[in-house]
């Protein structure tokens, strides 16, 4: 029975973290982040990169954004797009970034243990 309610609870939490990077992901290219900031998060020029930044860091940010607080002018910029944030929306794409795997690493990775000993 103990080992029942483990695997729900662990089902749960897989699928969850899953479920928001997957939010993220969407809402990184619906809300047009990736205009600025790039397709793979990686920022350029003026535009910070975002892959793989802590999430509380990028959470605390967004919402200060959100309270109009900013510490430069240029993040004034983001102003209007954090506005229609809800907060779940702000969680998931902070999960979405912290844990950012690029599409074709996700796909092709493969698992060392698959490819056998070299020598
Ligand atoms: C029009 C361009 C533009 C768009 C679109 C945009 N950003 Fe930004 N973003 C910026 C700029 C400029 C900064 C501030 C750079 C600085 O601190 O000088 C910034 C800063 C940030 C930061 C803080 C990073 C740090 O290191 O301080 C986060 C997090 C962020 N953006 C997330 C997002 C998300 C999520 C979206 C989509 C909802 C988005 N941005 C859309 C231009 C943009």
């Amino acid at each position: 029975m103990k080992q029942f309610f483990f695997l729900i609870i662990l089902y749960t939490t897989i699928f969850a973290t899953d479920n928001s990077y997957e939010k993220g992901r969407i809402l990184y290219i619906d809300k047009a982040c990736s205009n600025c900031h790039g397709t793979n998060a990686e920022g350029s020029n003026i535009y910070p990169k975002l892959a793989n930044r802590l999430k509380n860091l990028l959470t605390q940010k967004l919402q200060q954004f959100q309270e109009g607080k900013f510490d430069t002018q240029t993040q004034e910029i983001m102003f209007g797009f954090v506005k229609s944030l809800t907060k779940q929306d702000i969680d998931d794409l902070s999960t979405y970034l912290a844990n950012y795997q690029k599409e074709s690493e996700k796909k092709y990775k493969l698992d060392a243990s698959l490819l056998g000993s070299v020598d």
